[in-house]
């Protein structure tokens, strides 16, 4: 057999790999990178861990083998780190019980700083005390401009306030952003900082205590968002003017239980792309228009437990997508015929409650109707 001398070489290290390999200590094993290491153990000080889901984390073991962490397979740098905590069944039996999930605080700049490559950040459903954004951290280098996280979630912090987040404007490549349950109360410019995230697709900002939906902008730069839930805040207004002067081709808007008031402005029908509309639980009012029809994607449609007053519009029948259909618990009146459902072969949900009662006169095609759902 012949074996060269570059063959031999690549046996030997292997044979030698091989034999080192139970003490850790095999070269070629070791992938992660000095740096990303650092900073990692950094993270991990300020974290309280009461049931030591970072017990991986040890000096002896490559980083990128750590529970959560992923790292490039070419480059070996850290791209993942997914640490959300699990309060669900079949385990934990109380979801509100986050005894066991990481506290303490999250040293974000720190991260973003030293981890150059980390693209997906989950640090969900934790119950993180407070995030250290430090500036000074950011002017090392130009890295924190130029972030590579396009995926951040800090949803279910429950516990967790943020006073500004000036910071998310050092993270550029952001398209999805879920910050669900953080108490934002005292940041007041939130819409001016999420707004300078030219990639952002999503945005979940529902139950974070905001207040301003700064109704009387005419215009947010939001260049490709496809999603917006801003549910469960306090918006005491009408529906804001730039919501309806996206550009992006948004194909989800939910903004349900917010106590929002006034008509649906006929502007809605610049969504053309719209998918899911949910204004459950507001205080709109008017008439539900009858060019609602028009907005074809629509499969989800919510207007339940608002103001709204006349009757359903038969251009609903039009909405051939539909598989939701929720208008009930409004001071809804006239008739529902079969012309309301002519084309509504998808629709599995529907809600059109009223008292008093509607009325429904579907003549022969009643029974079919009833044969159908
Ligand atoms: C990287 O490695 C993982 C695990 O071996 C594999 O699932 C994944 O597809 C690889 N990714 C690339 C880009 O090669
Ligand atoms: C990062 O960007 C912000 C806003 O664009 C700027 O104010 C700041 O000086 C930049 N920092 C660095 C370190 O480049
Ligand atoms: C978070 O808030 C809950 C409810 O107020 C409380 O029981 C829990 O101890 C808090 N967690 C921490 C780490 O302070
Ligand atoms: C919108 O945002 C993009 C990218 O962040 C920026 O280049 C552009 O100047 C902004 N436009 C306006 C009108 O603010
Ligand atoms: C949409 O925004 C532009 C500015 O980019 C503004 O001139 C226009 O009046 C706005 N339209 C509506 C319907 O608010
Ligand atoms: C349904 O759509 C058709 C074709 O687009 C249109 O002619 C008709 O007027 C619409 N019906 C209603 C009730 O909007």
């Amino acid at each position: 057999m012949n074996t060269s001398p570059s063959e031999y070489a690549i046996i030997f290290a292997w044979l030698l790999c091989a034999i080192m390999f139970n003490t850790g200590m095999c070269s070629l094993n070791i992938r992660c990178s000095q740096k990303d290491k650092h900073a990692l153990l950094n993270f991990k000080q300020g974290v309280i861990d009461p049931s030591s889901v970072l017990s991986s984390w040890s000096t002896q073991q490559d980083c990128c083998e750590w529970r959560g962490v992923k790292c490039d397979n070419i480059t070996s740098r850290v791209t993942h780190l997914s640490l959300s905590c699990s309060t669900t069944l079949p385990t934990y039996t109380d979801k509100e019980d986050k005894s066991h999930c990481l506290t303490g605080s999250i040293h974000l700049s720190l991260l973003l700083v030293e981890l150059e490559f980390l693209n997906y950040l989950n640090l969900g459903n934790n119950d993180f005390l407070a995030i250290q954004f430090d500036s000074v951290h950011s002017q090392y280098c130009d890295c924190a401009n130029s972030s590579a996280l396009r995926y951040l979630d800090l949803s279910y912090n429950d516990n967790l306030s943020i006073n500004s987040l000036q910071w998310i404007s050092s993270m550029p490549s952001l398209e999805y952003l879920y910050l669900t349950g953080i108490d934002l109360h005292k940041e007041t410019n939130w819409l001016q900082f999420v707004t300078m995230l030219p990639s952002l697709s999503e945005l979940d900002m529902g139950d974070c205590q905001l207040k301003d939906l700064s109704p009387s902008i005419q215009y947010a730069n939001f260049t490709s968002l496809k999603s917006l839930s801003l549910s469960a805040n306090e918006f005491p207004s009408d529906l804001p003017k730039w919501l309806f002067n996206l550009s992006s081709g948004i194909s989800s808007i939910e903004l349900y239980s917010n106590s929002l008031k006034g008509k649906l402005p006929k502007a809605l029908l610049n969504l053309r792309h719209l998918e899911v509309l949910n204004l459950e639980d507001n205080k709109l009012s008017g008439p539900i228009p009858y060019w609602l029809g028009k907005l074809e994607h629509l499969r989800y449609l919510a207007l339940n437990l608002n103001k709204f007053s006349g009757s359903i519009p038969t251009s609903f029948g039009n909405l051939s997508s539909l598989t939701s259909l929720l208008v009930g618990h409004n001071q809804l009146s006239g008739v529902v015929s079969e012309r309301n459902f002519a084309k509504l072969s998808k629709l599995r949900e529907l809600d059109i409650y009223s008292s008093p009662p509607l009325i429904f006169d579907f003549g022969v095609l009643c029974q079919e109707w009833h044969n159908s759902i």
